[in-house]
């Protein structure tokens, strides 16, 4: 398994969960004033679920350090433990995790400690917004400047607002046995903020894509990114399908309870396969070097930054 592939083994579940739990807590939050079914009720149907993201994320991502460190020294993940604190105060990966790492701890916390769920939500939903950011400042986007890290993150709220809205519409549908009028009205709402989050993805994607590849063709079909951003799209396309048929066909007889019920299990597939293929297909191509001899991001970026300054050579030392 290459290192690319472990990376982004590793790093996929903690974007599902940083996602998922911006995603669904800010669903929450827009659908607080529905008087059918308030927060408090639609929340508690989701507190299991977000408790255990919590712990993904805060277990996950010492774990993503110690690999990124890994791979700068050129050692193991047992070697590497003793370079951490090098890392964390010498690059620009350690000094984000340094951030990073904390806020971990305050999401369990918020979702584990007994709280009013108006301010639990809202924490978490700020909370993973905060992370997505700290994730863009991770990623390519940090080779091409600021306006690429604010675009990389506006990718990253669309998905977590896309995902969020299927998954909380789903969840609480099917664990909180809210009316049929809150599935009504939060089914039209769904609708909507899926529309023009898929618009805000497709556009910040295309804008991605072009720093990591740029208008090349070849580049496109026969580098490893291009081929990785290709099949993402392919099954984002096959998403788009169902999501179209929820949103034309679906959507407009979701008071016919039969409609809903379809509805709902359309929901279902399609927030699954967002999740674990399309995010899967992201992470992967978010630890693929670039096709454009853009240097892989966390890796080689911060190799640059160690040769071109003597007094941090320390870390290449290290290798075996
Ligand atoms: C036309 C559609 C899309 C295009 C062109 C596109 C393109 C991209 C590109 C180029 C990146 C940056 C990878 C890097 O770091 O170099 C990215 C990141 C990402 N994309 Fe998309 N994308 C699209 C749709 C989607 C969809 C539908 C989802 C999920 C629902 C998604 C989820 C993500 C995530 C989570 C990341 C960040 C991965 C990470 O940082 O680990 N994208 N996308």
């Amino acid at each position: 398994m290459t290192a690319d592939v472990e990376r982004a083994l590793l790093v996929w579940p903690l974007v599902v969960s940083l996602v998922t739990i911006f995603g669904t807590a800010s669903f929450v939050l827009f659908s607080g004033e529905e008087e059918v079914f308030d927060l408090r009720a639609a929340a508690a149907s989701l507190l299991t679920l977000w408790r255990i993201l919590a712990a993904v994320i805060f277990l996950v991502s010492p774990l993503v350090l110690l690999n990124v460190t890994a791979d700068m020294a050129g050692v193991s993940w047992t070697n590497a433990v003793g370079f951490v604190p090098e890392a964390v105060t010498e690059t620009h990966a350690g000094r984000v995790f340094e951030w990073f790492l904390p806020i971990t701890l305050v999401i369990l916390l918020s979702a584990c400690i007994s709280l009013p769920e108006s301010i639990r939500t809202t924490m978490l939903s700020l909370l993973a917004a905060v992370l997505l950011l700290l994730q863009a400042l991770l990623s390519h986007a940090i080779d091409k400047g600021t306006l690429a890290v604010a675009v990389y993150f506006l990718h990253e709220v669309a998905v977590g607002l896309w995902i969020g809205a299927l998954l909380a519409l789903w969840m609480v549908a099917r664990r909180g046995s809210p009316p049929d009028l809150w599935v009504v009205h939060a089914a039209r709402r769904v609708s909507k903020l899926a529309f023009w989050s898929v618009i805000a993805l497709v556009a910040t994607g295309m804008y991605t894509a072009y720093n990591g590849l740029g208008f090349d063709l070849y580049h496109l079909l026969f580098s490893a990114y291009g081929r990785t951003l290709i099949a993402k799209v392919i099954v984002f396309a096959g998403v788009l399908a169902i999501g179209a048929y929820n949103r034309y066909w679906l959507a407009p007889n979701v008071g016919d309870p039969a409609a809903r019920d379809t509805l709902l299990r359309n929901v279902q597939v399609e927030s699954i396969i967002l999740l674990f293929a399309v995010v899967g297909l992201a992470s992967l191509l978010a630890n693929t070097p670039p096709a454009h001899g853009m240097s892989d991001h966390v890796g080689h970026a911060m190799m640059a930054m160690v040769t071109a300054d003597p007094s941090r050579r320390r870390l290449r030392k290290f290798e075996p």
